[in-house]
C-alpha cells in the first residue's frame, strides 16, 4: 500500500496512509464531552449544546481539553452530524436529556423547506472552528491531526425523518422501502450538501474527515448496498477530486457480514470497527486492504480495571502487524471515570 501520505509527518496521518506504527495512533469518538468537568463548564457558559457548537472560541476550547489531559494523535472538530439537517432549514433542538427534536420530513412538501443555498452561510461558525482548532494544532500540538467530519447520508436521514432517535426507524425504512425514487431525492440533498459542508472544512483545516453512519446496521442487505454504500462512495469519490489525497474514515456501524462490500465498494481508507467484528477476522480481512480504527466496548472504558486491560491488550495485539488506530467501537459514555481514560492511553502508549 504507497500513498502519497506515506512520508507525511503525523502519525496518525501515517496510519491511515497504510503504514503500521511502532505504536498505534489514538483518539476516542466523542473525546470531548461530558464525562469531563471541564467539558461539562464550558459547556454551562455556551449556555446549550447547539450554542455551544455555534460558538468557535468554546468549541474549539471543548476540542482541546481531552488533548491537554491524554494527548490524543487526533484532535476531532467539536460539532455534531445533525448540523447538516439544521443548516439546511430543519428546526432543530436538544431537549435537556431526551436527545435531539427535529419537525420530521416525510414527503416531497418536506423536501421542499431545504433549502441547500443557505447551508454555508448557517455552517460559518463550524468552519470557523475548525480553523480555530487548527492554528491552536499548529501551535501546541504539532503530532496532533484535525479530524472533521459529518453524518454519512443514511444516518442524517434518520434522524430527518423519524424526528429524533428511534428504536425500529419506521418511517424512514417505509419511506426507503415504498417510495425508493422520493427518498432517492432526500439522500441526493444530503449528500450533495455533506460533499460542500466537508469540502469547507478542509479547506478551512481539517486534514480528514470521518462519516459516521451510526443507523448502517438497521438496513437489511440490499438496501445497505443503495442507502449506505452507494452514497458514501459518491461523498469519497467528489472529496478526492476537489482534494486529491484527503484519507476519509468511514464508520458503517453494525453493518456485520455487509462491512467487506463497504470497505471494496466505497473507496474510504480506513475502517471503524464497533465491538461487535471479530479481531481476528479483521485483522485477516480488512487491514490487509485498509487502515482500521477501533473497536473498545465504550463500556469496556466505563468498567476499568482488568476486563478493560484484557481487552484493550486484545486489540492491541490483534492490529499490531499492519496500520491501525485504536480507538472505541462507538461515543465514550458520559459517566466514564476520566482515570480510566489515562489509563487506557498508558496502555496504548507501551505502559502496560
Ligand atoms: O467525537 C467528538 O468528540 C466530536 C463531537 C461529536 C458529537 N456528536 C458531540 C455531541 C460527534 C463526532 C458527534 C457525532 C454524532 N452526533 C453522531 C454519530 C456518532 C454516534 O454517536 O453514533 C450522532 C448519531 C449524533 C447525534 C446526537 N448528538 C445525539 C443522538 C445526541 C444525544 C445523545 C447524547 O449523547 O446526549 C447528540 C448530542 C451530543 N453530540 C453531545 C455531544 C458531546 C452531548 C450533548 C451535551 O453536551 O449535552
Amino acid at each position: 500500500m504507497t500513498s502519497p501520505l506515506a512520508g507525511t509527518e503525523k502519525p496518525f496521518l501515517k496510519a491511515l496512509g497504510g503504514a503500521a506504527q511502532p505504536r498505534p495512533p489514538f483518539w476516542l469518538m466523542r473525546q470531548a464531552g461530558r464525562y469531563l468537568p471541564e467539558y461539562r463548564e464550558t459547556r454551562r457558559q455556551a449556555g446549550s449544546f447547539l450554542d455551544l457548537c455555534r460558538k468557535p472560541d468554546l468549541a474549539c476550547e471543548v476540542t482541546l481539553q481531552p488533548l491537554r489531559r491524554y494527548g490524543m494523535d487526533a484532535a476531532i472538530l467539536f460539532s455534531d452530524i445533525l448540523i447538516v439537517p439544521w443548516a439546511l432549514g430543519q428546526h432543530l433542538e436538544f431537549a435537556e436529556g431526551e436527545g435531539p427534536k427535529l419537525d420530521p420530513i416525510r414527503d416531497a412538501a418536506g423536501l421542499a423547506r431545504l433549502d441547500m443555498d443557505g447551508l454555508h452561510a448557517k455552517a460559518q461558525p463550524v468552519y470557523e472552528t475548525v480553523a480555530n482548532i487548527r492554528a491552536a494544532l499548529d501551535q501546541d500540538f504539532r503530532q496532533t491531526a484535525l479530524i472533521g467530519f459529518a453524518g454519512s447520508p443514511w444516518t442524517v436521514a434518520c434522524y430527518m425523518v423519524e424526528g429524533g432517535g428511534s428504536k425500529e426507524y419506521q418511517h424512514v425504512k417505509r419511506w426507503a422501502f415504498g417510495d425508493p425514487e422520493g427518498f432517492g431525492r432526500l439522500i441526493d440533498i444530503v449528500t450533495d450538501a455533506t460533499v460542500a459542508y466537508l469540502s469547507a472544512q478542509v479547506r478551512a483545516g481539517a486534514e480528514v474527515v470521518q462519516l459516521f453512519d451510526s443507523w448502517a446496521g438497521a438496513l437489511p442487505a440490499a438496501g445497505f448496498d443503495r442507502w449506505s454504500i452507494e452514497p458514501t462512495r459518491h461523498i469519497v469519490q467528489e472529496l478526492k477530486k476537489l482534494h486529491p489525497g484527503l484519507p476519509v474514515i468511514g464508520f458503517p456501524r453494525q453493518a456485520g457480514l455487509n462491512l467487506e462490500r463497504y470497505v471494496e465498494r466505497t473507496g474510504v481508507d480506513a475502517v471503524s470497527l464497533d465491538p461487535s467484528v471479530p479481531l481476528e477476522w479483521a485483522a485477516s480481512r480488512l487491514q490487509p486492504r485498509l487502515c482500521v480504527q477501533g473497536n473498545l466496548d465504550p463500556v469496556l472504558l466505563l468498567t476499568g480495571g482488568k476486563a478493560m486491560e484484557e481487552a484493550v491488550g486484545a486489540i492491541l495485539g490483534a492490529f499490531r502487524n499492519g496500520p491501525f488506530i485504536f480507538n472505541l467501537g462507538h461515543g465514550i459514555i458520559k459517566e466514564t471515570p476520566p482515570e480510566h481514560v489515562s489509563r487506557l492511553a498508558e496502555m496504548i502508549r507501551g505502559g502496560r
